[in-house]
């Protein structure tokens, strides 16, 4: 018998996810929590359990789990499970699909084309049957600073630079990218910001990481480019930012507009002040969803090739937490 697996999402149907599974991988069990996170049988079933697939995975399911080898995240980001308050003694393995990557390019090509081409203000004109033009500067004279060159990060700047916008990017350790001014860690930072029109963030949610988009970093995007001031573009975690520190920039002119797929607390309470802004857009942390169809090919896949003594990919380091 092959060792089964559990899909243990909180939040999401994990059904979907299961059919598809048991579908890839069949004559094997293939159970499932309730949407809760929480495994609503015996705990036999789960003993012989090595796999999981888990999106903000509980702990109490995860400690039923003595046989567990891999834990297979269902996005690209980790945080969800470095959360726990014990860490099962297993790898952690995210995703890396061209899928997902393709979505999250579309939303930050989305957000900026929207941004530089006034799609607010015409929207707003529409609404009020206004002929009126705005001044429209060319995506040559504009810069996208991409915080974060991994995975995401370097397709989206890939599209960007092909759209004609000068790219730049900071990452923690050095990049070489075609056409893309990078920089690095603490050291590039300040300069990163300097010469930044619109902000994007795709940053893994870690400790080093939490509540670093504060006013003070906002503060040091530049101010006289062609939009009339920064604009700021979060499709990472909403844990990196502070959302007091965006409310303020935003009423201080610090920052003219902001684009908001995540935040400290999801779902955004209905009482947010970001909801009511011309100048803000808010999508519920759609960016990139990950979709069962596509992904779980290539989860079955590893899950395979593990067994015969392939090594895992896209293995998550422990220490760094992304
Ligand atoms: P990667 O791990 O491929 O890339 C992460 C990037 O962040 C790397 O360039 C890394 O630098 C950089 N980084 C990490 N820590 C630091 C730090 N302390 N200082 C500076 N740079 C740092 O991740 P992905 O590109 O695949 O995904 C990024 C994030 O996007 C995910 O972690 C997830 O949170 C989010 N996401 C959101 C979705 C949504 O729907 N909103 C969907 C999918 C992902 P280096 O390369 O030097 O290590
Ligand atoms: C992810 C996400 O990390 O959807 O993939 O947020």
């Amino acid at each position: 018998m092959k060792p089964p697996v559990l899909v243990a999402t909180k939040g999401w149907d994990p059904e979907g996810w299961a059919k598809r599974m048991r579908e890839l991988l069949p004559g094997r069990t293939v159970l499932a929590t309730a949407r809760s996170g929480i495994f609503e049988g015996a705990d036999k079933p789960l003993r012989e359990v090595h796999y999981v697939l888990a999106w903000k995975p509980q702990q109490e399911t995860i400690d039923r789990l003595p046989a567990l080898r891999v834990v297979f995240s269902l996005g690209a980001g980790v945080d969800h499970i470095f959360a726990l308050p014990r860490l099962p003694d297993a790898p952690i393995v995210r995703i890396v699909d061209r899928d997902l990557t393709g979505r999250m390019t579309e939303y930050v090509v989305w957000q900026v084309l929207d941004h530089l081409r006034h799609g607010p203000g015409y929207r707003r004109h529409q609404r009020e049957h206004l002929w009126n033009e705005f001044s429209q500067p060319a995506a040559r004279h504009v810069t996208v600073g991409l915080m974060g060159l991994g995975v995401m990060g370097i397709d989206a700047a890939e599209v960007l630079l092909r759209l004609g916008f000068q790219v730049r990017g900071w990452a923690r350790t050095l990049k070489q990218i075609p056409g893309v001014e990078t920089f690095a860690g603490a050291t590039g930072l300040d300069e990163f910001l300097s010469g930044t029109d619109i902000l994007v963030v795709l940053l893994p949610l870690t400790t080093d990481t939490k509540n670093f988009i504060d006013i003070n970093l906002l503060g040091k995007l530049r101010r006289t480019g062609p939009l009339g001031g920064p604009v700021f573009i979060n499709a990472g975690r909403g844990g990196l930012h502070v959302e007091a520190d965006i409310v303020r920039a935003l009423d201080e002119g610090t920052l003219v507009g902001a684009r908001l797929d995540v935040f400290e607390t999801e779902p955004l309470a209905t009482g947010s002040p970001l909801w009511d802004r011309d100048n803000v857009t808010i999508t519920p942390h759609v960016a990139a969803v990950s979709d069962p169809e596509a992904l779980v090919l290539q989860i079955a896949g590893q899950i395979e090739a593990f067994e015969r003594g392939e090594p895992l990919r896209n293995r998550v380091d422990p220490e760094r937490g992304y």
